[in-house]
């Protein structure tokens, strides 16, 4: 039921849009002249029954198009105008053989046609030599006087009152009639002058002419008439009440509607950017505004027509400047991509750096850990995990850096076979002695973390003890407890030597150095070989009389 509906609607619409448009088969020429749409030649070939046009052969047998026994020129849809050709009316004067005034008078109306005289196209003009004519119609009317003494008096293309007079016409005027009011009856004046003139003619194409005076040229080059233009509208209502009803003439819809300015009724017009015959269902057709005015666009820009449109865009890096209408270069993309070139410079400089940064920490990390590994700290941190009573610290390289002043040679304390000895103070100012060994070989490498191990472990008053190493460098160094006054060879033969030593004090420290080497040989299995033992002394030594640690170097 509801498709049978729809169908019976689309039939509906169908037939609408057929009544509207022109009908197949209707002639478009007459002759050389287009006949366009709504205009039609045949019957039911307009748009409405005023608008068709007689297509008559005329003598010659060429076919012209006629609206009544006026010829048509031109017929413009987007203007809205037809172009005629209308007869003009003459006086040629007393004519003794009729006994009348030899005069042809032409009047017309298009009252009942949608045909009005266009009056912004059209003036009403009158030639000869002291002449008044007229055109009237009910309740209006408009003359215009010429004179003249002499053919020497006129002057081409002016109107102005000698020889020809012009005047305006009002709007929506339909019907007009000519006739010549007054002319002077003077022989003379008929020898240069035969005959009066007065028609409505269309400005653009009238220019007078002295010869118009003198001779019948005016009359002979259109054969006794001239272009005049009609506006045509199309119905009696404006466009308001126009687009509400079936019979609404603007088919495209690209198109709209525009009252009439010349009397009643409306045109259809192609909207913006669009071209063509909008009484048509697809008669507007879209400009392209690129092949057109080239002068208007942008210097250098490229147009792009789009549909109902067309716009303009400037190469890469240049910018439409609209006061000169030219495509600038874009200063904010230079700046933006100088800006984006330096930016993007400095971050790659900053990667590069931290890269480098990192791959050097990572270089010396794997230099350090290797150390590490080669003088045996993973034996030690292990054996330190196993066994948790053991407390050893390890230092860092940085750490003892610090705590010797990055090994200054003030803080020298002395040189033995095996390295240098520094005092550090490390960080809870805990003064400390810190043995940097010379090189060693990969025997002695492998074998330093295990006597690290075992150095560690002794505890015994006589021993100076080792608090801590470090391995992550090449040479491995360690950490003892600090004894602050040299060394035992100092206190007893020393040159600034200022007491004497008892000698229950020497023996008393002879036992205990050979106390602390005895704990050395027993301590562990096997026995702990050392080489070089250092005897070294307190300064404390009347209350703690000379403790007499040893500093066994691990190899
Ligand atoms: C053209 O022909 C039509 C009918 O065929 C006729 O009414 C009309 O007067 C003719 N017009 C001219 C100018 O011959
Ligand atoms: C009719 O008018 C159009 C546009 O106004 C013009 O292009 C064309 O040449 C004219 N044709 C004649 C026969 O005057
Ligand atoms: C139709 O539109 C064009 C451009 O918009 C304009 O120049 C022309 O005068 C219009 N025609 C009428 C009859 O208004
Ligand atoms: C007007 O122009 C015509 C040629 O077009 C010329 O023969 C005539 O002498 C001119 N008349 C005047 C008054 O200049
Ligand atoms: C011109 O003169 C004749 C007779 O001399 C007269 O009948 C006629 O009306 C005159 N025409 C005009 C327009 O005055
Ligand atoms: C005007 O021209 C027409 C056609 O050529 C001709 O029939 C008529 O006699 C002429 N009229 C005058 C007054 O010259
Ligand atoms: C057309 O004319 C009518 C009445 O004369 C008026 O109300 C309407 O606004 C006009 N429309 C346009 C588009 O000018
Ligand atoms: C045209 O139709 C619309 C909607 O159908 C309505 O709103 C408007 O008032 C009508 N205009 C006239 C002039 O009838």
């Amino acid at each position: 039921m509801g498709s049978l509906l729809l169908v019976g609607v689309a039939v509906l619409l169908y037939l609408a849009s057929i009544s509207a448009q022109p009908a197949p088969g209707c002639q478009t020429h007459c002759g050389d002249v287009e006949i366009p749409y709504p205009f039609g030649i045949c019957t039911g070939c307009a748009i409405e029954k005023g608008l068709e046009i007689n297509c008559n052969k005329t003598g010659n047998g060429i076919e012209k198009p006629f609206i009544g026994n006026v010829e048509v020129l031109n017929i413009s849809v987007s203007s809205g105008k037809t172009r005629t050709l209308s007869p003009i009316s003459t006086y040629c004067g007393y004519n003794p053989n009729t006994k009348q005034p030899d005069e042809l008078l032409w009047s017309v109306d298009y009252s009942s046609w949608p045909y009005r005289f266009s009056n912004l196209d059209n003036k009403f003009i009158v030639i000869g030599c002291n002449t008044l004519a007229y055109i009237y119609r009910t309740g209006y009317t408009t003359a215009c006087a010429s004179v003249c003494e002499n053919p020497s008096a006129l002057t081409n293309d002016s109107c102005l009152g000698v020889g020809c007079c012009e005047n305006a016409i009002p709007d929506g005027l339909t019907s007009y009639a000519v006739a010549f009011y007054s002319v002077y009856n003077d022989s003379n004046n008929l020898q240069f002058n035969p005959c009066s003139d007065a028609a409505l003619v269309e400005t653009e194409s009238f220019k007078f002419s002295s010869h118009y005076i003198t001779t019948r040229q005016f009359n002979e080059t259109y054969e006794g008439r001239q272009p005049l233009v009609l506006d045509w509208a199309i119905g009696k209502v404006a466009c308001d009440v126009a687009t509400n009803m079936s019979s609404y003439a603007c088919r495209h819809i690209n198109s709209e509607c525009v009252n009439s300015t010349n009397g009643p009724g409306y045109l259809c017009n192609c909207s913006n950017g669009y071209d063509g015959n909008p009484y048509v269902p697809d008669g507007c057709r879209d400009i392209d505004e690129c092949k057109q005015n080239h002068n208007a666009r942008p210097r250098g820009a490229a147009c792009h027509n789009t549909i109902g449109g067309h716009h303009c865009s400037c190469p890469p890096g240049r910018k439409l400047d609209k006061e000169t209408n030219s495509c600038n270069p874009d200063i904010n993309l230079i700046i933006a991509i100088c800006a984006g070139i330096c930016i993007s410079s400095i971050i790659l400089v900053i990667i590069i750096f931290c890269a480098r940064v990192i791959f050097e920490r990572r270089k010396l990390t794997n230099v350090k850990t290797q150390y590490f590994q080669q003088h045996g700290g993973l034996l030690l941190f292990e054996k330190m995990k196993s066994d948790q009573g053991l407390a050893f610290t390890v230092f860092t390289e940085a750490e003892l850096e610090q705590a010797t002043n990055k090994f200054d040679k003030n803080q020298i304390l002395g040189h033995g076979g095996h390295g240098t000895v520094y005092k550090g103070i490390m960080k809870d100012n805990i003064p400390v002695a810190i043995k940097r060994c010379a090189l060693i070989d990969d025997r002695h490498k492998k074998e330093f973390g295990k006597e690290m191990l075992i150095l560690s472990q002794i505890n015994h008053k006589n021993i100076v003890k080792l608090v801590v190493c470090c391995l992550e460098v090449e040479v491995p160094m360690l950490v003892y407890e600090f004894i602050p006054n040299g060394t035992l060879f100092d206190l007893i033969h020393g040159k600034n030597r200022t007491f004497h030593i008892p000698f229950s004090s020497l023996l008393r420290i002879a036992n205990e150095a050979a106390d602390g080497l005895a704990f050395l040989h027993s301590y562990s299995n096997p026995p702990i070989i050392h080489g070089d033992v250092k005897p070294l002394t307190s300064f404390l030594m009347r209350i703690i009389w000379p403790r007499c640690p040893i500093l066994v170097p691990p190899y």
